[in-house]
């Protein structure tokens, strides 16, 4: 028997498979997260840990489960919280849950490329604040999307779902990323690949799709927002330091660019306080994947990577 730690609370349809599967089960069991104190102590003897994107999986803590650690499962895609080297040198197998979440999150990207291009978070904060409102002609205008360009970072499965929804809306696509789109996913988008620059200049949407590594840390600052039309809008649904930051806060005030939809941040649960000042900024609290569909398909596909390597076998979503 197999002792299985479920660091974080996740949907019980997860836990049954893991139980299903003959294990002993440690599971969290509070939304609240534990310190990392508790942590260390939790995994310790853990032969599978199933981890959540808030907490980090380092050495310190691989080391604290002990060398008969054989699997660590996320319930996120993101992986940047897990030092993947670090379980590698350990033999320790790393998976996440690709594919599940790609058109929970699409629909998030779409909902802020709406909310951000027609000011609907200024428009929803008004009647909330009981301001004073008429129809106008000139009140509250947006830029509509037909005819305009989305340009992705990353057409990866959420990039071309994102792509497909804009598409429907009327925008032309244009994308950067490190490898070129199959032909077939690139006629059906009517997408093509062009470089950062020119995505820079040409989009009216940026929205990022791309891993966070430390090759994309600040990949969005003060030269690209520079570079970008002053009636842009740019839109993070990936992880929160693509952008920075400081720079974007400095970009919406000096009309740099026109505006932002941000479903994650820099120094996430924090928000720069720049950004609670800017009007033309949409902040939702990391809502990407945040459907119960989405989270017990997430939790199950990470019960279903333990399981397979604890019985020696092949995980459906290995990291690499
Ligand atoms: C959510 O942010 C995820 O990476 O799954
Ligand atoms: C993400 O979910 C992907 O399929 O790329």
């Amino acid at each position: 028997m197999s002792r299985v730690v479920v660091t974080g609370k996740i949907p019980k349809p997860g836990l049954d498979i893991l139980r299903r599967d003959g294990h002993e089960v440690v599971a969290w069991d509070s939304e609240d997260q534990q310190s990392r104190e508790q942590l260390l102590e939790q995994v310790r003897g853990a032969d599978a840990l199933v981890t959540l994107l808030t907490e980090k999986v380092d050495a310190e803590l691989l080391d604290a489960a002990g060398e008969q650690l054989k699997v660590v499962a996320n319930v996120a895609v993101g992986y940047n919280n897990i030092d993947v080297d670090a379980c590698s040198a350990r033999g320790v197998v790393a998976t996440n849950t690709p594919g599940v979440l790609t058109d929970a999150t699409a629909d998030i990207a779409m909902a802020l490329i709406l909310m951000s291009t027609r000011r609907l978070g200024e428009g929803e904060r008004i009647i909330r604040s009981q301001t004073p409102w008429q129809w106008g002609m000139f009140y509250l205008l947006g830029s509509g999307l037909q005819h305009k360009t989305l340009g992705v970072v990353g057409l990866g499965g959420i990039g071309a779902a994102t792509a497909r929804r804009a598409k429907a809306f009327g925008m032309n696509i244009i994308y950067s990323s490190r490898s070129q789109a199959p032909r077939e996913l690139e006629s059906e988008l009517g997408a093509h690949r062009v470089d950062m620059d020119t995505l820079l200049a040409e989009s009216d949407v940026l929205s990022l799709h791309c891993p966070y590594s430390p090759s994309t840390h600040h990949l969005l600052s003060t030269e690209q927002f520079a570079a970008m039309k002053n009636t842009a809008h740019v839109v993070n649904t990936a992880r929160g330091p693509v952008i920075d930051e400081a720079a974007l806060v400095e970009a919406l005030k000096s009309g740099e660019i026109a505006g932002a939809g941000l479903d994650v941040f820099e120094d996430e649960p924090a928000v720069h306080p720049g950004l609670l000042e800017c009007e033309n900024a949409v902040l939702l609290p990391h809502l990407g994947s945040a459907t119960v569909e989405t989270r017990t398909a997430m939790a199950t596909l990470a019960a279903d990577n333990v399981v397979a390597v604890l019985a020696g076998g092949e995980p459906p979503t290995p990291i690499r």
